[in-house]
């Protein structure tokens, strides 16, 4: 009975927030767009342009299909953040099989900017070729694509590995050019110990060194001062890269860091307050979820220094606590517009098996002197940060 009443609560609190009618937020729910359908922007992160933010996401199908890019990149725009107008698909895949876009291929995590100085809208994403070998995962590049208007249509520009011949800034002399790696660590049986100590040995820096870094997931952070960073998930995942853009934010500057060589981050969502940088990933355990993590450095470029996992509580609408991130992985981090220390914790509840279910968990972030914390609300609205 309780979870009868429990659950039209939830129904009614979601369709009041997303009808228009309040400014609630209900995490895990059927978020509706304007025209009543669940919003299809998963993986993704909003950009605030011109008094207006922008979501864009992944737009999945249905069905496992929808692990793949059938469609593109879709957008809603919204004054409040909880009523959202469906604007299309900004970027769509390609029906041509040569593009490196074609239908069929992964395109994950898209993040837009704005470059004041071009006066361009700038996305970036994690891109695997349609038929990458030896593994759909295998194809580990950054793509760009750029439009003059913020809800698009964007056009596919290059897709890219990272910095080829540039070693990382924080790589020591004595491990550059080594490929030791113990002969398990290319069977089945290597432990995760095993994988983790070849790869703080810089093993992937090493192999990749001609060809570019890897990326697979990824965010970009747009620093007060105009600079811009690729933070990606390279080395198979191993490491986290941090990596300066150039100043047309298309391609790289050509200086980066590894940040917890061998520590396995996925997922990186990066913030600023108060003069600190702060960043919520996750594990690397597919679509299933795993304990989030953060940590907090005083530049961009690090050191990075880790805090543990901030969430707290349970999601009652599936029974999954901190240790699984209440069943859902980080996307992205939005601060408020014209409020103070009002940051939006972003994550995707994933749905593999059917991916245009995929719903979404948003939570107010907290902050207890340099640390921050997540903690679970059935549902909240933004009066949470007066
Ligand atoms: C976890 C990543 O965070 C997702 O973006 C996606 O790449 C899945 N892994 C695929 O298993």
């Amino acid at each position: 009975m309780m979870k009868r009443i429990y659950m039209m609560v939830g129904w009614c609190l979601s369709s009041m927030c997303l009808a228009g009618t309040s400014d609630g937020i209900v995490p895990g729910t059927v978020w509706p767009d304007d025209n009543g359908v669940h919003i299809n922007a998963h993986g993704g992160g909003i950009l605030f342009h011109e008094g207006t933010y922008y979501w864009f996401g992944e737009h999945k199908i249905e069905g496992a299909a929808g692990n793949r890019a059938q469609v593109g990149v879709h957008v809603y725009a919204s004054k409040d953040l909880c009523k959202w107008t469906d604007r299309g698909v900004a970027l769509s895949v390609d029906d041509d099989p040569d593009s490196e876009i074609t239908k069929g291929c992964i395109l994950e995590r898209p993040k837009v900017v704005y470059n004041a100085k071009t006066g361009k809208f700038v996305m970036w994403f994690h891109l695997e070729h349609l038929g990458a070998k030896p593994q759909p995962y295998s194809t580990a590049r950054s793509a760009v694509a750029v439009a003059d208007h913020v809800a698009g249509p964007y056009r596919f520009l290059h897709s890219l590995r990272a910095m080829p011949t540039i070693w990382p800034e924080n790589f020591p002399a004595e491990l550059r050019n080594r490929f030791d790696a113990p002969d398990s660590y290319y069977t089945s049986s290597a432990s995760w110990q095993e994988k983790a100590e070849t790869h703080q040995r810089g093993l992937a820096v090493n192999t990749c060194f001609h060809a570019g870094q890897m990326s697979r997931d990824q965010t970009v952070f747009v620093d007060d001062d105009g600079t811009a960073y690729h933070i990606a998930a390279s080395e198979h995942n191993a490491t986290l890269h941090i990596r300066e853009l150039d100043t047309t934010y298309t391609t790289y500057s050509g200086r980066y860091i590894r940040v917890f060589p061998g520590r396995f981050h996925e997922a990186p969502a990066v913030f600023k307050r108060k003069g600190k940088y702060y960043m919520v990933t996750s594990g690397c355990t597919g679509w299933a979820p795993n304990a989030a993590r953060s940590m907090v450095a005083d530049s961009m470029m690090g050191e990075w220094r880790e805090l543990g996992n901030p969430c707290k509580g349970i999601n009652p609408r599936n029974g999954l606590g901190a240790e699984k991130t209440f069943g859902g992985q980080s996307t992205f981090v939005l601060p408020v517009q014209g409020r103070q220390d009002a940051y939006i914790a972003m994550f995707d509840l994933w749905q593999p098996k059917n991916a245009i279910d995929g719903r979404y968990v948003w939570l107010p972030v907290e902050f207890e002197g340099d640390s921050f914390f997540i903690h679970w609300k059935d549902e909240w609205n933004l009066g949470v940060f007066d």
